[in-house]
């Protein structure tokens, strides 16, 4: 085996003689000497082979991504190199083999690349050589070697549990397997092991943990994987707060490991409708201010007419305002704000500028006593950019949300190394989902509701809470869980109110209802995004830079090809055809 990685060395190894192994990153030939830059794991040391060398003739036939060893002695180098962590030393080269050679790679192995996402895709094999992608690989097995250590030691134990279960949907669509020996039927893979954990507390387990893959098959974004892996915890006789508590903790105990950050406990909480009321999202991004403003009574007695008209059916005015900016806002960048809202179902976007005279699009139909209370409410200065939207409470919140994130991205108001992290509590139990014409449940079906709002599961949905609680930071769900249901009767109560027929619940969950029935303790957990947490540790907006072999935003793997046809042989042992419509 190896034993040398090239970064362990440094001055103090000057003299000695050693034997290193990797690929050649870089090959010059200066006035006679060569000099190549040998790459490991661990990063660059640079070698040098001279004429008198018995190394040379095979040092000159060495090209770009050969695999060789090398043998020599350290000295320390005339010019230096500062970029390099073993930039004071070079290696006197005595003897080379090459283990390997290599085709020209389609891409060169550097740090930065200018090369196509879905070529580095491709070969990611390649992708992998290179710095940026192998140190978050590196930060994504400290983060798991944290977590593991932090939860050990509080007594909890990491549990396995199937990939091939029953399809139990929760939200997403499954992603389904057939069976050989059962004709006809189907495992599905799952979207977490929300049901297995809840049986290892009916199983006495008390404590678990398991660093999970789950599989969702749902429409993909910058921060979505159709496979994905969750640190999954479950705990027995806790609280909300309980769990809160031993996430916060493992949460400040790996900023403080990866990142030598401290985070101060405990976290700020924020209940999801002031979330949704101030910044327009259940994971704010508090990185940056401009909260949403709720201006709808200074627009009482309004004379504008869209206004009043939109006042009249219930809806609400509502405004951010960006300090100091005045400058950067156009009329294009107004235009493409107003554009940007519109494609978030908004019917407009107003605005007004706060110089030595207030401007802007509505700003001549304000009356003074309107000028005075939008100053003295949204405490107006000079050079404050202040848009308006009148509008439904959803769309106004979504849209301002939204337009409010944009800004900050747009103005550079956001300092990439910082963190800010905080619960937000207390979700709606239901929401109507209008594809299916119902309430749907807003995270699972087995979050449990507020004890004040059991009797409310069948009777008033739109205002039924939970004991959920999502981990966000710096605007991305990081993790979410809650308690539990541990009684078989609001389980039972809750499938009906999901509208789930006795049928349905018998059938897709019946061995659940029934181990509830044999002295399940009460139990809540959580589960966080592994693959999102190592994207804000690494400071990266793509999901796939964290993970080794992604697929891309079609769920498909450009390295393999997959997914695939099969054979017509695997089909019929299946039992599958495919119909003329496929
Ligand atoms: P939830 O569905 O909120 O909870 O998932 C937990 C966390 O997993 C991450 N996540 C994803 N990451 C990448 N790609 C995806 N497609 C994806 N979907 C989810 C998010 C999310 O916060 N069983 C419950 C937990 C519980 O109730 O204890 C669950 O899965 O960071």
């Amino acid at each position: 085996m190896k034993k040398i990685w090239n970064t362990s060395l440094s001055k103090k190894n000057v003299g000695k003689t050693v034997t290193l192994n990797g690929w050649v990153s870089k090959k010059r030939n200066l006035g006679g000497l060569l000099f190549v830059d040998l790459r490991d794991r661990s990063g660059i040391i640079q070698l040098v082979i001279r004429p008198e060398s018995k190394a040379y003739e095979i040092g000159e036939s060495l090209k770009n991504e050969y695999v060789i060893e090398a043998t020599g002695t350290i000295v320390e180098r005339e010019s230096k190199n500062q970029e390099l962590l073993t930039g004071e030393i070079e290696v006197e080269v005595t003897s080379l083999t090459i283990l390997n050679t290599s085709k020209e790679p389609p891409f060169p192995i550097t740090d930065e690349t200018t090369a196509l996402e879905d070529t580095r895709l491709k070969y990611r094999y390649l992708d992998i050589r290179r710095t940026p992608i192998k140190e978050k690989l590196l930060l994504r097995h400290k983060l798991m070697q944290t977590i593991r250590n932090f939860l050990s030691e509080e007594d909890f134990i990491e549990v396995e549990t199937p990939i091939l279960c029953k399809s139990t949907p929760e939200g997403a669509r499954d992603y389904l397997v057939p069976s050989r020996v059962n004709k006809g039927k189907f495992y599905a893979l799952p979207q977490s092991p929300q049901i297995f954990k809840q049986l290892l507390m009916v199983g006495g387990i008390e404590r678990y943990f398991q660093i999970a893959k789950c599989f969702r098959d749902e429409d993909l974004r910058a921060d979505r994987q159709p496979e994905f892996t969750q640190v999954d915890m479950e705990m027995s006789f806790v609280t909300e707060e309980d769990v809160m508590s031993v996430t916060e903790k493992l949460l400040q105990k790996v900023f403080k490991e990866i990142k030598g950050i401290d985070i101060e406990l405990p976290l700020r909480k924020m209940k999801y409708d002031d979330a949704i009321n101030y910044y327009g999202s259940d994971k704010p991004d508090l990185r940056f201010d401009m909260k949403i403003e709720n201006v709808t009574t200074i627009f009482q007695n309004t004379n504008i007419e869209f206004i009043k008209e939109g006042l009249k059916n219930g809806q609400i005015v509502n405004a951010i305002v960006v300090k100091n900016h005045l400058e950067h806002f156009t009329r294009k960048e107004i235009d493409k704000c107003t554009d940007f809202v519109k494609n978030l179902k908004a019917s407009g976007l107003m605005y007004i500028k706060i110089e030595e005279e207030m401007s802007g699009s509505i700003v001549k139909n304000l009356s003074e006593e309107e000028k005075n209370s939008l100053k003295s409410t949204l405490h107006l200065e000079q050079n404050d950019m202040v848009f308006l939207m009148v509008g439904e409470y959803s769309i106004v919140k979504t849209a301002l949300g939204a337009l409010r994130c944009k800004l900050a991205k747009d103005l550079g108001l956001i300092n990439p190394h910082d963190y800010k992290l905080l619960w937000v509590t207390d979700f709606p139990t239901f929401e109507y989902s209008e594809e299916e014409g119902r309430y749907v449940a807003c995270h699972h079906p087995f979050t449990s509701p507020k004890e004040e709002d059991v009797d409310k599961l069948l009777t008033d949905k739109e205002h039924c809470y939970s004991k959920a609680y999502d981990i966000v930071i710096n605007g991305y769900e990081a993790g979410g869980g809650s308690i539990h249901i541990h009684d078989n009767e609001v389980q039972q109560k809750m499938f009906e109110a999901l509208e789930l027929t006795e049928q349905d619940i018998e059938e897709k969950f019946g061995f659940f209802v029934e181990a509830l029935k044999y002295g399940t303790p009460p139990h809540g957990g959580l589960a966080l995004g592994l693959d999102r947490l190592t994207m804000l540790l690494s400071e990266t907006e793509n999901i796939r830079d964290v993970i080794a072999f992604p697929k891309t935003a079609s769920a498909s793997d450009l390295m393999s090809d997959c997914p695939n046809t099969v054979s017509e042989n695997q089909l019929e042992e299946l039992g599958i055809e495919f119909s003329k419509k496929a």
